[in-house]
């Protein structure tokens, strides 16, 4: 079955594999022959009424929404915000008019985030779940559904769900974008992006020994490690430190590079690991100096570059593609990372402690 980890000898390989066949069902099963979107009518004309998106989630799915935000605001135009779960149950903010909400819940489940779905289906607004779960609790609750098509998500670390989730997210926000009669969202070839990004997964994946040997020399016994990126690549530094807390137990954390100068630079030592992410232009040559930074006071500095933005001592280089969709390449490394850490260490990569898979306690 698609629940069956066959050779692998954890679930979480397996699914990190899985990747690029999970974004050619993607476009399977939402895009049309010639890249249009083939999304439910009723909820656009719904999306379309709204003057604000709020994207909620937990955890990776918090994760994923926050590159969501990215390309609904530049494909669509709509202002859009993302929001933890378990924050915005206790204390809405201040709401715009005609809020619509997208949830993002791989499991369909999570407690935090239904609190937030029963909360503002009593002040009357409307919903769309992003799941991998049909008929889960939040699919059932929420007025419409998406589903990721990920098949089966078995390890705790969320893999393949996450990348599903952006590619699901950028179907949606090309369908609203050309519902709105954006020329950026008509313009987007997300068909043929997708193909690009599920070569470049594949060549990513194939790349597991390099990885194993980086994980092995650069993060097996340092306490902690540091992500680093600006706007879209922080929201992917933000997984990448998760994955690798969650299951190898390195203190890690994801931050915006040009704010470790404003204090987090203090923690950096002698060999302390410091990942950079670089995809975008705007922002590389700035990523590039805060490496600087921590390299002259000892740190151990790693690259995962886009390709067009690559120089000769960067260590992984990710193939190239539109801007929007870096996430979907440059997460990838940093899950394998976080895997073959967990993995030299001796620890039970699929069931890390005190985690659970689905958390229905609020
Ligand atoms: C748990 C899992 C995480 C997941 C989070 C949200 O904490 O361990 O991997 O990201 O819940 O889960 P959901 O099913 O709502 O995406």
């Amino acid at each position: 079955s698609a629940a069956d980890k066959g050779t692998y000898p954890f679930y979480m390989l397996k699914e990190v594999d899985e990747q690029p066949v999970v974004m050619r069902k993607i476009v399977q099963e939402y895009l049309n022959e010639d890249g249009v979107p083939v999304i439910d009518q009723d909820l656009l004309e719904t999306m379309k009424k709204a003057d604000r998106l709020y994207i909620i989630g937990a955890g990776t799915s918090y994760h994923a929404g926050l590159v969501g935000a990215r390309m609904f605001e530049r494909l669509t135009k709509v202002p859009t915000q993302v929001f933890i779960s378990s924050e915005f149950a206790y204390e809405q903010p201040i709401m715009s008019e005609r809020p619509f909400f997208i949830f993002l819940t791989q499991s369909g489940e999570t407690a935090d985030s239904r609190e937030v779905l029963v909360n503002i289906k009593k002040q009357g607004w409307p919903s769309l779940t992003i799941t991998n779960v049909p008929k889960s609790t939040l699919s059932r609750e929420a007025s419409y559904t998406l589903l990721l098509h990920a098949g089966p998500e078995i390890a705790v670390a969320s893999t393949k769900a996450y990348t599903a989730q952006v590619a699901v997210q950028a179907v949606l926000a090309k369908a609203f974008g050309m519902a709105r009669n954006q020329q950026e969202a008509v313009d987007f070839d997300l068909k043929q992006q997708l193909g690009i990004v599920a070569v470049g997964m594949q060549a990513i994946v194939d790349s597991k020994d390099q990885l194993e040997s980086i994980a092995s020399r650069y993060l097996a016994t340092p306490r902690n490690a540091f992500y680093i990126g600006r706007g879209i690549d922080w929201s992917v530094a933000l997984e990448s430190a998760l994955k690798l807390k969650e299951i190898s137990y390195v203190q890690a954390e994801g931050f915006a590079s040009g704010e470790l100068k404003h204090g987090t630079i203090a923690l950096i030592e002698s060999k302390t690991p410091v990942i950079g992410i670089i995809t975008q232009d705007r922002t590389a040559g700035l990523t590039r100096s805060n490496l600087q930074e921590v390299v002259s006071r000892g740190a151990s500095v790693l690259t995962i570059v886009s390709k067009h933005l690559a120089q000769a001592d960067d260590t992984i280089v990710l193939p190239d593609v539109d801007p929007l969709l870096t996430p979907l390449l440059s997460v990838v490394p940093a899950q394998l990372l976080a895997y073959y850490t967990s993995l030299g260490k001796g620890l039970d990569v699929d069931k890390p402690r005190n985690l659970a898979k689905s958390v229905t306690v609020q």
